[in-house]
């Protein structure tokens, strides 16, 4: 994810918590549906850009899937020397399952082990399903503080364990979760199918009839038919979404067998846009790196939209604290007058600092 963006954040954060105020901006959860292995899971891993998610043929996912991010500056030198003296060096980052506080998975393939033993311990092995989440946090240097959720597909024939209404069940999961204002939504359609079918557009369009938090993203387009291609959706000619359409390539099957890595996957998937003719003239637009662009402005105009609020709040902290300080005496009030002038200045710094960043980016929206 974007650093500038990131660093930016942080530095709101920081400000913040001086004067007692935490999480401050209320980002969106980004949530994905769509229909069973329409590449749900992959997009959502590709986003993080790490390998940790059970994906495959059939129903994998059966469960929600809460993946909070939370940025956590890397350990500085300084500490790291100390911290090399006793030989106790904290990782960089790492996840930590809400079921089982305290333990730290440095291995990322060990987190996807847990996913599929803690799903099984609760559905069973034979494709039941359940609406109790699974709550994951990922603790690192390189994310922005924010909330994924990988859901099940939506499915019409029962198999296995499955309840006769099952189609209702994964509805009603869904649209618990795309239902909150402030969810965006990754509506994912496998391009090999049809999109006036697409299960997760219909889902996303009763909830967010304007569109205005709904991305469109068609996946597996590797595995379309000679001489058939994208261009009219992305361009608005089939069933037109406000935010777009964004193509992109994932790891398929056998890529999963044989452990492709993440990286070797997006140097596919450009090269696959890059070399196409349907889609060479536009790649930038497609792929990867470009929904994780536009989900970066995405939040950025809404924490733009968030900030006279977020000044406000900081306001009423100060007034409500420059009060309490001012019943101790005089002396204490005009030292913390001092404080508040210096939280002040950071805000007002930050809000400049933060305008320039989308202003620098906001032709990405437009496209
Ligand atoms: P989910 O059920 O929607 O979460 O889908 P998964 O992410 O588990 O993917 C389902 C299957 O589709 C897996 O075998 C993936 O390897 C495959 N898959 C997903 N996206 C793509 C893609 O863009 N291209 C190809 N070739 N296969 C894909
Ligand atoms: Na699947
Ligand atoms: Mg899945």
């Amino acid at each position: 994810m974007d650093a500038s963006l990131i660093k930016t954040i942080n530095k709101l954060q920081d400000a913040f918590s001086t004067v007692g105020v935490h999480n401050p901006v209320d980002l969106p959860q980004i949530v994905v549906i769509g229909s069973q292995s329409s590449g749900k899971s992959s997009v959502l891993e590709n986003i993080v850009g790490r390998d940790f998610l059970p994906r495959g043929t059939g129903i994998v996912t059966r469960r929600p899937l809460v993946l909070q991010l939370i940025n956590r500056p890397a350990p500085s030198s300084e500490d790291e020397a100390k911290e090399g003296e006793d030989d106790k060096k904290e990782p960089e980052e790492w996840g930590e399952f809400l079921h089982q506080p305290g333990v730290k998975y440095t291995d990322f393939n060990l987190i996807r082990d847990e996913i599929v033993r803690d799903t099984e311990a609760k559905t069973g092995k034979n494709a039941g399903i359940s609406p109790l989440p699974i709550n994951l946090r990922v603790y690192s240097p390189h994310v922005l503080t924010l909330t994924l959720v990988d859901l099940p597909g939506l499915t019409k024939v029962p198999v296995g364990d499955q309840p006769k209404d099952i189609e209702k069940q994964i509805r009603d999961m869904i649209i618990k979760y795309i239902s909150k204002s402030n969810a965006i939504i990754l509506a994912v359609t496998a391009a090999n199918t049809d999109l006036a079918n697409s299960d997760g557009l219909r889902l996303a369009r009763d909830v967010d009839p304007e569109g205005a938090r709904t991305i469109g993203v068609l996946t597996k387009v590797d595995l379309m038919d000679a001489g058939t291609d994208v261009v009219d959706i992305l361009a608005g000619r089939v069933i037109p979404l406000r935010l777009g359409y964004v193509p992109v390539v994932n790891r398929g099957q056998r890529d999963i067998e044989q452990k492709k890595s993440i990286s070797r996957s997006l140097e596919g998937e450009r090269s696959f846009f890059e070399n196409h003719a349907a889609y060479k003239s536009k790649a930038q637009y497609c792929g990867t790196p470009y929904l994780a662009r536009k989900l970066n402005m995405i939040l950025m105009h809404h924490i733009r939209n968030t900030l006279p609020e977020i000044k406000a709040k900081i306001q009423a902290a100060l007034a409500k604290y420059l009060a309490e300080l001012a019943t101790l005496g005089d002396g204490m009030s005009e030292g913390a007058g001092g404080q508040a002038n210096i939280v002040l200045n950071i805000i007002t710094e930050f809000c400049t600092e933060f305008r320039t960043i989308i202003d620098g980016n906001s032709t990405d929206l437009t496209s």
